[in-house]
């Protein structure tokens, strides 16, 4: 029976509990910095906590999920990798790209499944959408992905030193998306970050920056296709979609439950407009884990490869 352990137990932590419940893996381990943390979300969800120092100590453990800020994800990839453990990271898996090119290296030779936590691929709207595109392939002209949120209340989110801004946080999730219904984006056309809530400084130590709250970005991929990205920790709600045009087509899908799915094509005779029912997108990402693990799927979602493409986009866009 597989043991799980999961370092981190804020707000991304129960989630993925929940995604290895709902696989019938009941053997969890937590672990925090913050040790009444994993003690509190322990006894909650019925499981066991240990102290953070022993983070590798328990040999059975063979598989992590890591729900810490993006700053930390370095640091426990590498104990894990040198221990021989599978990792499921929470997006950003990295800011710094020697250490992603080392983890690829490391885990291929080591025959490690590491993946980088990018749900949205996981949803069975944008999966349909990912069909319409390439059943429509010469025919899509532009596309525009869209993701807002008001933000939480962890000051590490609005910190520039700590990993926070609205690029980690969401933008990261749609270039993702984008990579993956149009292959690499590379061809950057214009961009605007902005810092639209100067008042959050009061959020961060003095000696932090205050990270971007807002970025555009408009690119093109290798075909031509126009793509437009925004994200934003501005808005009043969480609101994500994905908008696709072109003659005679336009599509229109999302994340959240309550807004539809729309696929349109003239030609085709496609004329879908419907609301899916709300899914665990944890279970079906974790479920794709392990089966990755298992080598019952070969792993090509959310390869620390893909990571390493999000990172020189990033990189191109923000120097
Ligand atoms: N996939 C998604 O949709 C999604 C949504 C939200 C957050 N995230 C990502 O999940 C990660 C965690 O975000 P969150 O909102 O849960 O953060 P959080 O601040 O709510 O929780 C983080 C927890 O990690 C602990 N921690 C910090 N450093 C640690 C370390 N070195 N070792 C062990 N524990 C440590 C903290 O004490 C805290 O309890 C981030 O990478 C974030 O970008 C992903």
């Amino acid at each position: 029976m597989k043991k799980i352990g999961i370092i981190g137990c804020g707000r991304q932590a129960p989630k993925h509990i929940i995604g290895y419940l709902e696989n019938g893996i009941k053997d969890i381990f937590l672990f925090d910095v913050i040790e009444s943390r994993a003690r509190e979300l322990a006894t909650e969800y019925n499981l066991q906590f240990k102290k953070i120092d022993d983070l590798v100590a328990l040999p059975d453990i063979g598989i992590y999920s890591i729900c810490t800020p993006p700053k930390t994800h370095d640091r426990l990839i590498e104990t894990l990798i040198n221990n021989n453990k599978h990792i499921l990271c929470e997006k950003p898996l990295s800011l710094n790209l020697d250490n992603l090119f080392k983890f690829e290296h490391l885990s291929n030779e080591k025959g490690l499944t590491v993946m980088g936590g990018y749900i949205y691929k996981f949803s069975p709207s944008h999966i349909e959408m990912k069909e319409f595109i390439e059943a429509n392939q010469n025919q899509v002209q532009s596309a525009y992905l869209r993701i807002a949120s008001p933000g939480i209340k962890n000051a590490w989110q609005f910190s520039k030193n700590k990993g926070g801004g609205a690029i980690n946080e969401l933008f990261v999730h749609m270039l993702d998306l984008a990579n993956w219904y149009f292959g690499q984006i590379d061809n950057i056309e214009e961009i605007d970050i902005q810092t639209y809530r100067p008042d959050r400084e009061s959020m961060i130590d003095k000696n932090d920056l205050l990270a971007e709250d807002f970025i555009t970005v408009k690119a093109r991929n290798r075909s031509g296709v126009s793509i437009t990205i925004e994200a934003d920790m501005i808005s009043n709600d969480f609101v994500q979609y994905v908008n696709i045009s072109g003659p005679g087509l336009m599509g229109f899908c999302s994340i959240q439950p309550n807004l539809p799915l729309i696929l349109r094509q003239s030609e085709k005779k496609y004329d879908i407009c419907e609301y899916k029912e709300f899914k665990n997108l944890h279970t079906s990402q974790i479920n794709y884990f392990l089966n990755c693990i298992d080598k019952i799927t070969t792993h090509s979602q959310s390869t620390i490869s893909e990571s390493i493409d999000i990172y020189k986009f990033l990189h191109e866009a923000t120097d």
